[in-house]
């Protein structure tokens, strides 16, 4: 690859560009073989003593002048990705013509063709490098200029030409070709350059921002998918109001582009004026969307909306900043889809992801913090921890400074840097001063890695009637930290009595007595908190609405557990308290100890749940599900994945057992209200209860519920349903499975985005035979290595979402990825880093597996020619 970088780019090392651009003037003559970019770039020089260089990787240069006058070779140097023109002074202006071949990149990164030759269509991906593959430029993020494009082509091979920014012109050129000119006035980054060209068709409609601007929203897909368009535009429409009404932000120019393909190496891209999404988060239809897509479509609609003025407006200084506009806009796209829906859900939901993905990633090689101090391939960096991690910390300082202090500290924030490039400094410095506050001491939280570890240890004085609440906190050595320093800690917490009521607080040195929930501050290794007129030995309620992101152990009886399972307002905690009693009930299990008592008292408090008219089903349906795979597995060594899983497994068919014919009756229930085609919020609950107890069911009573879920699959009028059963059947491996998948199959046939599921319900198949299943799966004419969504549902279900079938005794599962990525990378090395990320918790594998993994990592990354994406991954992992 022409991209690798040997030694690493280091946050220390920052210094202000040299050379920026004021003004950049494109002009692109497109075609799917060999494009043309025509760049007039004005200069200004800011350090008198540095030569202009300029980035460009793989760019065929065509033709060069300076100030109108065309370059002799002797005049520049393009070499290492870097072209050098000496002779350029402040004010100069530098034209280049480069070619590029959009059609031969695979890597889908610059310009590149979504689609087939003869029907797909044009488009860019810049972030965060691939600027440079499409013109010579400082592609950095603080360079911010203002852009006018110019797009030229065949009409009748590409009759929508877009770029960011507002319409400036368009008409017929000679030939059959047409043009179209769009010009930005916000000087931004390079790396939101943007340009969709090709047939392409919109739904659209006409909005008034709140500060008056008529806005025209249009989202774009093939012609195939135009009907799906609906429901992203609507989530825009919400996103738009939202952003205006909680943070007072309106959109700034006159048109709203986004467009789907199916081709993309992320989730989306905020390009300024033109979003571009994988097809995946943007085009939504029952038939094919199931309800859990809904959500993440409109979240993630809504996170590309928001990064137009957290992260477009307000940029990154350098890449190291990345979670300035990635943990603050992931903190509100939270904020949005808690404001239109149950905010305890989706709590339960992100703080499940964030145990799911950013603490495996923070426990092991490849942990940095949320602030990286050095990379190679920044684009290994767009992780848990700089997205789930960074709106973590975002939320507890938000916390910190109340709903109204935190609105504050953002306008001063937006105030003082629109159009600039800011650093994490510049926003806590924002936040803290609209607040006269000092929030110097959360930096640390940006700069050290690993998950804090918080110990609770309750003691009851009954002569003084007062509560003594003693915490410790600790950060375990990561890669290059091995030291660790104290972090503020918000503790959010309340107390009940033994008969689940909540207790006023009295915290000594604490204003607001008398409340029933308050929040305590450790900053220190050990502190302890007293609370006095306690008329009862209490059950602390700890981590409400988890405040912060650690892993708390607290020296609950299991008894205690089941009473705030049983009876905490707090939606999360009742959650949490369920989560803990499930997990000891699992190291029971694990153990072989049977005089614990948690296991009992998780069963019967979710019998007792089950029935609890007033519940919310969607809530129902998360308390009865215990922590995954992964998360069990957190903090131990020597695991062997396929025990884990087994024991799981155990800990859930005594659940089914407990609940007994209730799952069936409830199944029925669910199943003949009737509103199985609706959208709406208490459908989507019943359909996810429905899911979980169809599930738990099957493994009490298979026969039965075999039969209930093939009748499902084959009556289901959307997705959810048909999914839910196909699941059932497949996982459980159902004599009704392979029926139900040739129909899955067929019926699916043309629809790329149902046939990922396709692929990835085998995939996770649980247990040895999922190999055999990804392999046969790799022959299907559907498969492709060269989409990443499909790559992704295939490989990376395997590799991602399937421990047991993946972690196999035998190692096949490892070889198997092992030479998958060999020939992933040839192409699309973000795609083959990512998907590497699979042995992360590697070291903490028992040793035989552990032996196996090793070599093979060092046999991979011994090869040369490896991406620098990839080989840095393997790097990491190794050392
Ligand atoms: N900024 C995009 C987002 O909204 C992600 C782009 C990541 N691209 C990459 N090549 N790593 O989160
Ligand atoms: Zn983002």
């Amino acid at each position: 690859m022409t991209d690798r970088h040997d030694t690493p780019i280091r946050l220390a090392d920052y210094t202000p560009p040299p050379w920026r651009v004021s003004t950049v003037d494109l002009a692109f003559d497109l075609a799917i073989d060999a494009c043309e970019v025509t760049a007039h770039l004005a200069l200004v020089r800011e350090d008198a003593n540095a030569p202009l260089r300029l980035d460009g990787e793989g760019l065929e240069l065509l033709a060069i002048a300076l100030d109108g006058r065309p370059l002799a070779a002797g005049e520049w140097r393009y070499a290492d990705d870097m072209l050098e023109v000496p002779g350029a002074r402040d004010g100069s202006v530098l034209e280049t013509r480069v070619r590029l071949r959009p059609a031969d990149n695979t890597a889908l990164e610059g310009l590149y063709l979504s689609g087939s030759r003869e029907r797909g269509f044009l488009l860019t991906q810049c972030e965060a490098q691939g600027f440079r593959r499409i013109t010579f430029f400082p592609d950095r993020p603080d360079v911010l200029a203002c852009y006018s494009v110019t797009l030229r082509a065949d009409r009748a091979r590409f009759p929508v030409l877009l770029a960011g920014g507002n319409p400036a012109g368009a008409g017929d050129l000679d030939d059959g070709r047409h043009f179209a000119r769009f010009v930005d006035p916000h000087p931004r980054p390079s790396y939101l350059f943007a340009l969709v060209a090709g047939h392409l068709e919109h739904r659209e409609r006409d909005y008034v921002t709140a500060d008056g601007r008529p806005v025209k929203l249009k989202i774009w897909s093939e012609a195939d998918a135009i009907d799906r368009c609906g429901f992203a535009l609507d989530a825009l429409e919400r996103a738009m109001r939202w952003d205006e009404q909680a943070y007072g932000r309106n959109y700034d120019l006159d048109v709203f582009h986004v467009v789907a393909t199916h081709d993309f190496n992320m989730g989306a891209m905020e390009n300024k004026g033109l979003n571009i999404f994988n097809a995946k988060y943007l085009l939504a239809d029952p038939a094919v969307t199931t309800d859990d897509e809904y959500r993440a479509i409109e979240a993630v609609v809504g996170h590309e909306y928001f990064h137009n003025w957290t992260g477009n407006r307000v940029t990154c200084r350098d890449w190291f900043q990345l979670s300035l506009k990635e943990g603050l806009t992931v903190f509100r796209e939270q904020q949005f889809i808690a404001a239109l829906h149950v905010p305890a859900l989706k709590r339960i939901e992100d703080v499940a992801l964030l145990r799911r993905t950013q603490f495996p990633e923070d426990a092991g090689p490849l942990a940095h913090p949320v602030r990286p101090a050095e990379y190679r391939a920044i684009d290994n960096f767009y992780t848990a921890t700089v997205y789930e991690k960074g709106a973590e910390l975002v939320r507890m300082i938000a916390g910190r400074l109340g709903a109204a202090g935190f609105r504050r500290g953002m306008d001063l924030y937006f105030a003082r840097h629109d159009g600039r490039a800011a650093t994490i400094e510049d926003f806590l410095a924002a936040l803290g001063e609209a607040n006269g506050l000092d929030l110097a001491p959360y930096l640390a939280w940006y700069a050290q890695a690993g998950t804090p570890r918080v110990t609770a240890r309750g003691e009851y004085d009954e002569v003084a009637r007062s509560y003594t609440l003693q915490l410790r906190q600790s950060t375990p050595p990561t890669p290059g930290q091995p030291e660790k320093r104290p972090l503020p800690i918000p503790l959010k917490l309340a107390l009940f009595d033994r008969e689940g009521r909540l207790l006023p607080l009295h915290l000594d040195g604490a204003a607001s007595a008398g409340a029933t929930e308050c929040v305590v501050v450790l900053d220190e290794a050990e502190q302890s908190f007293v609370f006095r007129q306690v008329e009862t030995p209490p059950v602390p309620s700890l981590l409400r609405d988890f405040s912060a992101p650690v892993i708390l152990a607290c020296d609950y009886a299991p008894a205690d557990l089941a009473l705030l399972l049983a009876h905490d307002p707090d939606g999360f905690n009742r959650w949490e308290a369920g989560q803990q009693l499930a997990r000891r009930a699992w190291q029971a299990l694990r153990d072989g100890r049977d005089d614990d008592a948690s296991l009992a008292h998780w069963c019967a408090a979710l019998r007792r749940s089950f029935d609890e008219a007033s519940l919310d089903p969607a809530l129902l349906a998360e308390l009865l599900t215990p922590p995954g795979e992964i998360e069990l597995t957190e903090g131990d060594t020597a695991v062997d994945p396929v025990r884990v899983h087994v024991l799981r497994e155990r800990l859930e068919r005594h659940l089914a057992d407990t609940l007994g014919d209730r799952l069936a009756s409830r199944y029925h229930e669910l199943s003949a209200v009737g509103d199985d085609d609706r959208l709406d919020a208490p459908a989507q609950a019943r359909r996810r209860l429905k899911r979980r107890v169809l599930a738990l069911w099957a493994l009490r009573d298979p026969a039965a519920a075999f039969a209930a879920a093939a009748q499902q699959y084959a009556r289901a009028p959307g997705m959810t349903d048909r999914l839910a059963a196909l699941t059932v059947l497949v996982h459980r491996e159902a004599p009704q499975a392979a029926a139900a998948l040739a129909d899955f199959r067929a019926r699916h046939a043309e629809d790329a985005l149902a046939l990922d599921k396709w692929f990835a319900v085998q995939a996770q198949q649980p247990g040895d035979a999922a190999l055999a299943r990804v392999r046969a799966l790799e022959a299907d004419p559907a498969f492709t290595m060269k989409n990443p969504n499909r790559v992704r549902a295939l490989w990376g279900s395997y590799a991602h979402g399937n421990p047991s079938g993946f972690h196999r005794a035998d190692g096949a599962g490892y070889r198997f990825l092992i030479e998958r990525l060999r020939a992933l990378d040839a192409l699309n090395p973000q795609v083959a880093a990512r998907l590497a990320t699979a042995f992360n918790g590697w070291s903490r594998l028992e040793p035989g597996r552990r032996e196996i993994v090793r070599e093979l990592l060092a046999g991979l990354a011994a090869e040369p020619r490896l991406s620098s994406n990839l080989a840095e991954i393997l790097a990491r992992l190794l050392a």
